[in-house]
């Protein structure tokens, strides 16, 4: 099933724009306004209890943290992720600090949540988002050093698409997703 990107009537324009684009403009900066904004839509994602179990290292060429993540990105995501405005290190808080307890069982769900709200705040304001996990998680775990009980999860690029969407975008149908999980649909 296929998304015709001409037609608005679908869904709202913000998720039929959307695409993952495999090319970023360089001269796409990402300002201190934006990045406020990106990390006030991910702080208004609901959670499980309100628990809020994410955490997040955004970096822009030219800081110094920037240089110490993109050498951890896998050939294929240093293509392209190198050049957005914006790369994120998105993390997720599943134990509480030195122990087995877990601190939430939805941590990684909500997680999600939190950068789906980004990517819409993002598309919003004219960027383009891709998340990605093609990175070295040891080793930038190692570099980044995240405290006790966080663990990080994926990356998002987020800046200027300096590619052209894709005609078409394949997804299952919505059918499928009544039909599949069960053998017997419940009536
Ligand atoms: C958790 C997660 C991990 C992903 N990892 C990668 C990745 O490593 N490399 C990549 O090119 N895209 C990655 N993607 C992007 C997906 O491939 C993309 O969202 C999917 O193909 C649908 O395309 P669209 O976003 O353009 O609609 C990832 C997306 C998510 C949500």
């Amino acid at each position: 099933m296929s998304l015709d990107l001409q037609r608005t009537d679908q869904v709202h324009a913000l998720l039929a724009n959307r695409f993952s684009p495999y090319a970023f403009d360089p001269s796409g900066l990402v300002d201190d306004h934006a990045l406020h904004l990106l990390l006030e839509a991910a702080r208004w994602a609901p959670s499980a209890g309100n628990s809020q179990p994410w955490g997040f290292l955004p970096v822009r060429p030219g800081e110094p943290d920037h240089a110490r993540v993109v050498p951890h990105l896998a050939p294929s995501s240093a293509r392209w992720a190198k050049d957005a405005g914006l790369l994120v290190v998105a993390l997720t808080r599943r134990y509480v600090e030195d122990s087995d307890i877990l601190y939430s069982e939805f941590a990684d769900y909500d997680l999600g949540q939190a950068v789906a709200h980004m990517g819409l705040q993002a598309q919003a304001m004219g960027l383009a988002t891709h998340q990605f996990r093609a990175f070295d998680l040891e080793a930038l775990a190692a570099e980044l050093r995240p405290n006790p009980g966080w663990e990080i999860v994926s990356m998002i690029a987020i800046g200027k698409a300096a590619d052209e969407p894709p005609a078409r975008r394949e997804r299952r149908s919505a059918v499928d997703l009544r039909t599949a999980p069960w053998s017997t649909p419940p009536a």
